[in-house]
């Protein structure tokens, strides 16, 4: 079932051209100009009086929750709050019947997100479902919803099914401002090409980053820590680098926003330590590569995923990993590839069992 690859995780890896595809077709029609997202559509009139959206989901799925934030908050220019599903739980939150909780969910099955959510539906919330695995638990509990079509993710990380998800979000976010009227038509054509656009330049990523970032990870397989940086709607990508880091690896990551560094994080930096920056070129551009200086300042090893053709960053890392230029907005479906290669040549390098890393079951059906 693996075919030519050496695990499911690299196999999925490289799905994904096809899988982000999958959770467009059908939705998205750039020629024309359209999306339809009849789940969406069928709760059109709880939307349009929606007071705030709250995203709930775990790991990975709330990653792809904070950029769905990101995109709802900037396109539709409504309030967002993401919840760690088992903090939103416990914690007896204030649900009206005005809110819509966006579920998120690879598995379908996290009892964390299905409590989380019957508590919430039971006070009158609309659920939409965003899950992979047809006929779930979260998936029969959700009002409406809107299927991922990554297909099976058996490796137990999350890759295709993070995009996917993050291909839909975008879907969701672009249809909403349309219904919200948030969106100018010349912004939202744009947005629904560079959406069109992503299987290729992940294609391409897959096609011409591979033997690099098997370079990179030999070269830093050995070290004890990373830390993982991104601003904007990298932000989350750097969190999602960092993760998939620790589950692969096992080595120690965390992921912050890139200005947050000097609040703290700095006092790491030393020789050491590998710094990854998620710098695509976006409106931080200017912003993130003075935060790549003060890396370098203090000697840390900078590795950056970078724009094709960005020449500036190129200069100041001791490694990059290269994307095609995209709009900021659909980058993180591009940027994320060279992270989860990353993590998994780095697993590799350390003769890691990565589709079953210890500790870690692929659905988390207790609490
Ligand atoms: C990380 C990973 C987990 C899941 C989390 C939620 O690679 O796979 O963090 O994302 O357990 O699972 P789902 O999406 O099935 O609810």
């Amino acid at each position: 079932e693996k075919g030519n690859f050496d695990h499911f995780m690299l196999k999925e890896i490289h799905e994904q051209p096809q899988t982000i595809q999958d959770s467009l077709r059908g939705r998205l029609n750039a020629e024309q100009g359209t999306i339809t997202l009849s789940g969406l559509e069928k709760i059109q009139d709880k939307l349009r009086e929606a007071n705030r959206i709250v995203i709930v989901a775990c790991g990975t799925s709330w990653h792809a929750g904070l950029i769905g934030e990101y995109l709802i908050e900037e396109l539709c220019r409504l309030n967002v709050e993401v919840e760690y599903a088992s903090e939103y739980r416990y914690r007896n939150p204030i649900v009206s019947p005005k809110d819509v909780i966006l579920a998120i969910s690879q598995s379908g099955e996290t009892a964390d997100t299905l409590v989380a959510l019957e508590n919430a539906k039971k006070q009158g919330a609309t659920i939409f479902g965003i899950v992979n695995v047809v006929g779930s638990s979260i998936a029969r509990l959700a009002d409406a919803g809107a299927y991922t079509h990554a297909g099976p993710e058996i490796g137990v990380a999350s890759t295709k099914a993070f995009t996917a998800q993050l291909a839909v979000l975008q879907l969701i976010a672009l249809k909403l401002a349309e219904i919200r009227g948030t969106i100018s038509n010349e912004l939202f054509q744009t947005l629904l090409r560079e959406l069109d656009d992503v299987p290729a330049k992940v294609e391409w990523v897959l096609k011409n980053q591979v033997e690099n970032i098997k370079a990179i990870a030999r070269g830093y397989k050995d070290a004890a820590n990373f830390l993982y940086l991104g601003r904007g709607y990298n932000f989350p990508i750097a969190l999602e680098g960092a993760l998939k880091l620790k589950e692969i690896t096992y080595i120690h990551a965390e992921g912050y926003p890139a200005a947050e560094m000097k609040h703290g994080p700095i006092a790491l930096v030393d020789e050491s330590l590998p710094v990854v920056f998620v710098a695509t070129k976006d409106v931080y551009h200017e912003k993130i590569v003075s935060n790549i200086q003060e890396i370098n300042a203090r000697k840390g090893k900078v590795v950056a995923v970078v724009s094709e053709g960005d020449d500036a960053i190129n200069d100041m890392a001791e490694a990059v990993m290269v994307v095609p230029a995209c709009h900021e907005i659909v980058a993180p479906l591009v940027a994320v590839i060279p992270l989860q290669l990353l993590a998994y040549y780095i697993g590799v390098e350390r003769g890691l069992d990565v589709d079953k890393p210890r500790n870690l079951a692929k659905s988390v059906t207790v609490e």
